[in-house]
């Protein structure tokens, strides 16, 4: 794929340097940096996925690849994917073409260009922390977003790294590399706590399930 220059993508967004997200971030950073393994999010995906799918904020697509792939295999009538980069979205699309994926780009924070109520799961995996915000609550509308195309009783799942709080294990090289990255810009989650991911999953959704795995909280909810 060639890794055309793009002023809007930032560098690790690009074709070349996401050949190298899934043994880096997706491998290393999440099992000896982050403190949660991926297998912990490939559950998350293989246990929630519905029939028709959307993901945001698709990378490499690795996560869906591997839980769809996973026997049994959850078969796949319809997938989604919607993301504000070229890059990931044309890589995703590659990898996971055998599920024949629509794709959209599109910022997360505006509304979805998908019809009301049509996702019977939504996936939002190492999204929100990337979002700007001084908060959970300045990004919240990237829920709002994900319960309009949702049908009731869909899944909605994700997960996002935290720096600190209750139950949050960020180790000294955690909290370094985080630190790093939100001064690169690749990050912005300074202020994200688990207390107001849990109010603004509760404040939209039913059976909120939050839980923290090394610095990472892993969510899963029913949609209304
Ligand atoms: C850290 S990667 C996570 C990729 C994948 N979900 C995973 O867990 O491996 C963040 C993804 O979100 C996308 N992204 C960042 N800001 C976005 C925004 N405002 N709207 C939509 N997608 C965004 C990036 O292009 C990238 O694909």
């Amino acid at each position: 794929m060639p890794d055309t220059p793009n002023p809007s993508s930032p560098v690790i967004y690009r074709p070349r340097t996401l050949a190298l997200y899934d043994t880096l971030v997706l491998g290393a950073s999440c099992r000896w940096v982050w403190r949660c393994p991926a297998e912990n999010l490939v559950e998350v995906y293989r246990d929630h996925l519905g029939p028709v799918h959307l993901d945001i904020g698709v990378g490499t697509g690795h996560l869906l690849d591997r839980a769809t792939a996973a026997e049994p295999a959850t078969p796949l009538t319809g997938l989604h994917l919607l993301d504000t980069y070229p890059g990931p979205l044309s890589t995703a699309a590659q990898r996971l073409s055998r599920h024949q994926p629509r794709t959209y780009r599109a910022d997360a924070r505006t509304p979805f260009p998908l019809a009301p109520a049509s996702m019977d799961s939504v996936g939002s995996t190492f999204l929100l922390h990337c979002l700007p915000g001084r908060g959970i609550t300045e990004k919240a509308v990237l829920f709002d977003n994900i319960a309009a195309v949702a049908v009731r009783g869909g899944a909605v799942f994700g997960a996002t790294l935290l720096p600190h709080g209750p139950g949050v294990h960020a180790t000294v090289q955690a909290r370094a590399l985080m630190d790093a990255y939100n001064r690169a810009g690749w990050l912005s989650n300074r202020g994200d706590t688990v207390g107001d991911l849990k109010r603004e999953l509760h404040a939209r959704f039913d059976q909120v399930q939050v839980r923290v795995v090394g610095c990472v909280a892993l969510w899963t909810a029913v949609a209304r």
